[in-house]
């Protein structure tokens, strides 16, 4: 399988019950490695244009001021099938769904408040890893 990067948010519910520790050692542990790090406080702006996709959806309101609230920290993974490795140790959207182990079932609160972020195709890893880093800032 090709080694790929994919982007990972780790959400102010996480940060702000100092989780970023135990959810970095599930992607670890996951044979992910962080290429890239930094913790960051958005504004209600920067977070409406990152999920610009849902601009539309009754909850983008809801979505951007719950990314604003508290910082978050911002990394890129990589390994083999990082994209979709990712999503498998994030678990599913909302926390019910979730299968145990994942990071959303242990530490998730709702399908808004759930902890991380990870992109879900190749064409948004590309989009999202460039929203947040320069090249520069990726070391592998
Ligand atoms: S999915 O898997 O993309 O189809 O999930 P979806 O339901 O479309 O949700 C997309 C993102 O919106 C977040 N979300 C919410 N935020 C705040 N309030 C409510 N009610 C809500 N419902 C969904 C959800 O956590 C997804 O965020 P990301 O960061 O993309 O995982």
């Amino acid at each position: 399988m090709a080694i790929e990067r994919t982007l990972s948010i780790i959400k102010p519910d996480a940060t702000k019950r100092n989780l970023t520790g135990k959810i970095v050692a599930k992607f670890e542990e996951a044979g992910l490695r962080v290429v890239a790090s930094k913790r960051i406080h958005l504004t209600a702006a920067q977070a409406g244009a990152f999920y610009a996709e849902h601009s539309e959806r009754g909850f983008y309101g809801e979505l951007c001021d719950f990314m604003a609230s508290e910082p978050v920290v911002v990394q890129v993974l990589e390994g083999e099938g990082a994209i979709a490795k990712n999503r498998e140790v994030m678990g599913a959207t909302d926390p019910a769904q979730a299968d145990d182990g994942t990071i959303r079932k242990d530490f998730a609160l709702s399908k808004g408040e759930n902890s991380v972020h990870g992109s879900d195709s190749a064409e948004s890893a590309a989009r999202e890893i460039a929203f947040f880093f320069s090249g520069l800032e990726l070391v592998g």
